[in-house]
């Protein structure tokens, strides 16, 4: 458990949700990591803490040098890295918020008032913690990026900032005194999980309804007028999908036995999607939502003799974060033990129909899902690369029996049925990609698999046999369309120990995280063969302070911005990786803000960051995403204010409204140039 400050935090749900339950001893070679990291050091010229000294000066000079120029392509002025109550953009630049938590999204929406929320009014607004953003153009099939469609995610919600009255501080022993009738000293751990009991227990059943409509996502309509971009009111396209909403099960899991509940007793149909963090977009124009931390959400005790005991283990079903089991029986392991199989998987619908039925696609596995990320491989195959996001977690690719028909439309979606779903596991030059097939090396009966379905629901565990390599939390994987290779995030675990360190997981007690760039065989851009069984790697930068002694951290030597927690990704139309960061609650200890770090990745610019964009206090940044002529950068700042010691009466900020009284809002940002010209420019 980690130490209680002077509060506890229920709501960093990822802090404490990527504790890691990988039990597995998938431990690489130590000895593997120290050749290649040395070898590669030297190759590569980057810069290590030592060397920093032998440049001269500290980052924040060299910050003030780089300004003026340097071997970037990059031409903006970059912004110095301070955090701010506001957002904040680059000098010649405009961020506009365009929706916040509350705003309506339906044409029947009422107008927000927080202090007299309802599921029912919730379920017709923009949701809490917007997470991914992707743009469709309109009409549909053009590359228009003045008019198009934003999907947006809806990925948790912060009840200390949505409800007055909640506060996250932790009871006195008095008040534990009081609480349970008990006369005695109480330990730390008793006092918070006492706290945390007490706060389940005093939600009330509409406050859960108004969560889990606060969840799902979002279809709104965005249309760019003189250069600036406005939300088209009453679109017919507008959509909330929220945490009730039907959808179909398809795939290898569909129908399956342990798929099946009261409320579906084929196992066909799930309502609702949860904790949608990132995602995708398909080549035929749908989404991809990435169920993530799905297991707070479940609680009570599962039957004594449930076959499902070690399956739920693996994904730490049922923590009861929430308290919806409470009142709404699906989420009561007790009452409806399969539901949890039900969550885990990818989500896809087309934004463009709002009556089309988002389907969970179980071939690409089940897993916390950070996003699921495409590319049409050039012999017409879909892949898709996947992170499961939690300490020692493994990245998994997707490959179609099937090939895309670009005529196909929305029906191409099958190819996300019939396929092959591959693990990594890493060697000090390659990374391997091992199939998750029933039948092939352990994935048999005597391991408890009867069928591909059993595979599925139990991707960990399948992963676990296969030895693949347990990563330091992957978020973001995404290809880079120009040189066809792939960016990992990798962002942080402080977990790791040093006899478990290996070559793509470098170090111990990694606070910082790293980016990895796989690099498929076949050739550059459209030539990588993305369905090939190996891989080449390379370290792309080891993040962190390099100014902060034993660090470790490498950038090029002239980087002009430091980062902790890589998460999520972009590339703009040259190909130039847009880094989001969440550092979490150590946003404070590292005193910079999460925000929108770009680079090149290639050239003499290579892993040289500069700070674009900075999310507002105790805010994450999510959601970055490029309109087509790449003039245009969409991002999510995702729960402002979100710390320990704020509240709706008292947060650290007010972002965006700033009015007293009016509590923060996640909100969904567009940047633009203001002479129009290309983001980064
Ligand atoms: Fe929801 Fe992995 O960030
Ligand atoms: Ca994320
Ligand atoms: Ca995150």
């Amino acid at each position: 458990m980690k130490p209680l400050d002077e509060t506890y935090e229920p709501v960093v749900i990822e802090d404490e949700d990527d504790i890691g339950s990988n039990r597995s001893a998938n431990r690489p070679l130590l000895e593997l990591a120290r050749t290649r990291m040395s070898r590669r050091t030297a190759l590569k010229g980057f810069v290590t803490t030592a060397a920093v000294g032998a440049l001269g000066g500290t980052l924040t000079s060299r910050f003030a040098l780089a300004a003026e120029g340097g071997p970037s392509t990059l031409g903006f002025t970059p912004l110095e890295q301070v955090i701010k109550d506001d957002h904040q953009v680059a000098p010649g630049y405009t961020a506009k918020i365009l929706m916040r938590w509350g705003d309506p999204v339906l044409a029947d929406a009422p107008e927000w008032a927080p202090e007299e929320q309802s599921g029912e009014s919730q379920a017709k607004q923009f949701g809490y913690n917007n997470d991914y953003l992707a743009f469709f153009p309109l009409p549909r099939g053009s590359h228009s990026s003045e008019r198009g469609l934003l999907h947006v995610n809806f990925e948790y919600t912060n009840p200390e900032l949505m409800f007055p009255g909640w506060s996250t501080a932790v009871m006195s022993t008095e008040q534990a005194k009081e609480l349970t009738g008990e006369d005695r000293e109480f330990s730390e751990d008793e006092l918070l999980e006492l706290t945390k009991q007490h706060r389940l227990e005093q939600q009330t059943p509409e406050q859960s309804q108004i969560e889990l409509m606060a969840h799902g996502g979002a279809v709104i309509e965005v249309r760019k007028e003189n250069g600036s971009w406005t939300v088209v009111p009453n679109s017919q396209y507008a959509r909330r999908i929220t945490g009730d909403t039907e959808m179909a099960i398809a795939g290898p899991a569909a129908g399956h036995e342990r798929m099946k509940t009261s409320y579906d007793p084929d196992g066909t149909k799930v309502r609702g999607t949860l904790n949608n963090c990132a995602g995708g977009k398909t080549p035929w124009g749908t989404v991809l939502m990435a169920e993530e931390n799905f297991h707070g959400y479940f609680g009570g005790e599962l039957p004594a003799d449930s076959p499902e005991k070690a399956n739920f283990a693996r994904y730490s079903v049922a923590s009861g974060r929430y308290p919806w089991y409470r009142t709404i029986d699906r989420f009561d392991v007790g009452k409806e033990p399969n539901e949890p199989n039900r969550f885990g998987w990818m989500v896809e619908y087309d934004p463009y129909d709002p009556d089309s039925t988002p389907t969970k696609r179980t071939a690409l596995g089940r897993c916390k899902h950070e996003g699921a990320t495409t590319i049409v491989n050039k012999d017409g195959r879909l892949v898709a690369y996947s992170g499961d996001d939690e300490r020692f977690e493994y990245l998994y690719k997707y490959v179609s029996n099937g090939t895309f028909d670009p005529a196909g439309g929305a029906g191409n979606g099958s190819l996300l049925d019939d396929g092959t779903l591959y693990v990594a596991r890493f060697d000090e030059d390659k990374v391997n990609w091992l199939p998750l097939t029933f039948g092939e090396g352990p994935l048999t009966e005597e391991n408890g698999f009867q069928s591909q379905a059993d595979v599925l629901i139990e991707t960990r565990r399948a992963a676990d046999l296969l030895d693949a390599t347990p990563m330091d939390r992957p978020e973001d994987v995404e290809p880079n369309m120009v040189n066809g290779r792939v960016y990992v995030m990798l962002t942080n675990n402080s977990q790791r120990k040093e006899e478990q360190t290996d070559a793509v997981n470098p170090r111990a007690e990694n606070r910082h995280g790293q980016i990895v760039e796989l690099i498929p065989p076949g050739g550059e851009g459209p030539d990588a063969d993305h369905t090939a069984d190996q891989f080449d790697w390379e370290m792309f930068l080891k993040a962190g302070n390099p100014d902060e002694e034993g660090s470790g951290a490498e950038y090029h030597p002239e980087t002009q911005a430091w980062i902790s927690s890589p998460d999520n990704c972009a590339f703009d139309v040259d190909g130039r990786l847009w880094i989001s960061t969440d550092q979490g609650s150590a946003q404070r200890r590292n005193n910079i803000p999460d925000g929108m770090y770009a680079c090149d990745i290639s050239g003499d610019g290579r892993a040289l960051l500069k700070f674009f964009y900075g999310a507002p206090r105790d805010a994450e940044m999510c959601g970055p995403e490029f309109t087509p002529d790449g003039r245009t950068l969409f991002v999510a700042p995702q729960h402002p204010a979100e710390a320990a010691d704020s509240t709706f009466e008292n947060p650290s900020t007010r972002f965006p409204d700033f009015a007293d009284g009016v509590p923060p809002r996640p909100s969904l940002v567009a940047i633009t140039k203001d002479d129009g010209g290309a983001i980064g420019s």
